[in-house]
C-alpha cells in the first residue's frame, strides 16, 4: 500500500531558508525535523539526524555526488534515495521536494496509526 503524502510549503524561494555556508538548512515542517540541502540549483529533503548516532546532517556537506556526509562519523548518503553509499548498511529518510508555481513544496507521509 502507497502511503499518502501530505505537502508543506516549503518557501516560496529557496533564498528564505536559512541555508549555511554548505547549503544546507534544518527546519522543522509538517511535524518533522527535516535537513534541507541545496545541490546543483535543486532542494533534497532528508531527516535532520544522521541515521547512524543522530548527528545533526546540516553540521555536514553535499559532496560532488550528491551525497551528504555527516559531519561525525563522516558516512555518506545519497540526498535523492537515502542509500548509504559508503557501505555502513543505514539508511538515511529522505523526502519528495517539488517546485511548482508558488513555491518549493516538501511531502510527508501522513501518520496513519490505522494503516489506512
Ligand atoms: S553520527 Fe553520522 S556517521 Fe555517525
Amino acid at each position: 500500500m502507497s502511503k499518502k503524502l501530505e505537502w508543506h510549503l516549503l518557501a516560496l524561494h529557496p533564498n528564505e531558508l536559512n541555508f549555511n555556508e554548505e547549503n544546507l538548512a534544518e527546519i522543522k515542517i509538517g511535524g518533522r525535523h527535516l535537513c534541507i540541502a541545496r545541490f546543483h540549483e535543486r532542494l533534497f529533503a532528508c531527516a535532520a539526524k544522521c541515521p547512524h548516532a543522530a548527528a545533526p546532517l546540516a553540521g555536514g556537506y553535499v559532496n560532488v555526488q550528491g551525497d551528504i556526509v555527516c559531519p561525525v562519523h563522516r558516512y555518506k548518503f545519497n540526498l535523492e534515495t537515502g542509500r548509504n553509499t559508503t557501505g555502513e548498511g543505514y539508511f538515511l529518510k529522505t523526502y519528495p521536494v517539488e517546485e511548482r508555481e508558488d513555491g518549493w513544496y516538501v511531502g510527508i507521509e501522513r501518520d496513519n496509526w490505522f494503516g489506512f
